[in-house]
Parts: C-alpha cells; structure tokens; sequence
C-alpha cells in the first residue's frame, strides 16, 4: 500500500516547523503508519543534496543579482523535480509517509499571485515536475500578514522575505484561494500549539478513515 502525502503551506512565519515537529512526534507514536514504514520529513526548496544548492541560489542574499522572476520560477521547478523523483515517489511507493514543508501550492501563490506570473504556465510546469503526484492533504497555517511581519522582526529575511508587505499580502490572498481546494485544510495559526495540532490530528484520522 502507498504511503500518505502530507504538505504544510503557508507565509513566513506561519509555524510550519513547530507544527511539523509536533505532528510527527503525534504520529510516530500512534498506530497510523503501518509497522515496518517510516515517516520521512522533507521541505522545498532543498529536500536533496542537489535541492540544497538551488536553494542557496534562490534565497542567497548577498547574491550580486536576484533572478529573473522566470528563472526563479525555473529553479523552484527544478528543485521539486528532483525533490520528487528521488524522495516523494519513492518513499511513498515503499508504503512509507512524507511530510514536506512546502510544495506545489508555494510556487502557485508566490510566484503565481506574488510575482504575477502566468498561472497556466505554473501549473503546466508543476505537471512536468511533479509527475501528477499530488498531497493527499495541505495544511494551510493561516496568519495575519502583520503577524508574519512580528513574528519574524528579529530574524534576517531571505531574499524572498525581503519583498515586503504588499508583495506577501498578494502570497497570503493566493493560499486562501488555493486552500478552497477540497484536498486543503486552512488552520488559524494564531491559536495555541495544541489547538493547531488537535486540528491537523482530527484530519489526519479522517484521512486513515477515508482511505
Ligand atoms: P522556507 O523559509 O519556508 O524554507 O521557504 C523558503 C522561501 O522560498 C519562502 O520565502 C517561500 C519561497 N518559495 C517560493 O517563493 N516558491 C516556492 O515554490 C517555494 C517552495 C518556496
């Protein structure tokens, strides 16, 4: 039997460790994956050895020039072309579980509603390196912007971070959208750590039902 795909989306500052680190404790000591599999935790951009060096490249800021938004885009790509090929699909095919700290839905909302690119061609591209794998569920950790913007006043931005407030209020309107999906689940990300994570159990639990 295949392994399940679980994805955390969200803005910067959103909580997506902390959830993912409390989420796989939870499910490392429940009975939800079978005997013998393993729970494998993974993120976008650099889940590989490869994925690695993209993502220096991407969110370098001392770099002397930012890429272009296509060639961002491109990288983004690449980076989960090999994230796929050579962690997803294998370990889910061995029955085990993934749980990835981004994926196809961060391309679409900062890329797609943030740089304004064409959302056909993302999605066109997304087929390409995805190879139709789609998460089984996306946790959407849904903040503020002005909360993101707290959150993170003592931490140094990357170079996507940097865009500022307008730039991340277009990414945030673009996860609420991608969240209608019925395969998206949007979480308050401002309650308490236990409330966020009895959430995501309850639709873990569903998921197992619903198999
Ligand atoms: P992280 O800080 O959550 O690891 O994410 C890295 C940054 O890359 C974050 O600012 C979001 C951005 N990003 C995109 O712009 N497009 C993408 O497709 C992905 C996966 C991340």
């Amino acid at each position: 039997m295949k392994g399940k795909f679980i994805v955390f989306e969200g803005i910067d500052g959103s909580g997506k460790t902390t959830q993912i680190n409390q989420l796989s404790e939870w499910l490392i000591g429940t009975d939800l994956i079978p005997e013998n599999n393993q729970l494998v935790i993974t993120r976008e951009p650099g889940g590989t050895k490869l994925g690695k060096h993209i993502r220096s490249l991407l969110l370098n800021t001392s770099i002397e020039k930012s890429p272009d938004p296509i060639t961002e885009l491109l990288l983004y790509a690449a980076d989960r072309s090999q994230h796929v090929n050579e962690i997803i699909i294998p370990t889910i095919n061995k029955g085990d579980w993934v749980i990835s700290d981004r994926f196809c839905g961060s391309t679409l909302a900062y890329q797609g509603y943030g740089r304004k690119l064409d959302i056909n061609l993302i999605k066109n591209l997304e087929t390409i390196a995805t190879q139709g794998i789609y998460p089984d569920v996306t946790f959407l950790l849904d903040i503020p912007v002005e909360e993101s913007i707290k959150r993170r006043i003592n931490r140094k931005d990357d170079r996507i971070e940097k865009e500022g407030k307008e730039f991340l209020s277009n990414v945030a309107l673009g996860f609420k959208t991608l969240s209608k999906d019925r395969k998206w689940k949007k979480i308050s990300a401002i309650n308490s750590k236990e409330k966020i994570l009895s959430e995501i159990q309850s639709e873990i639990k569903q998921l197992i039902k619903n198999k």
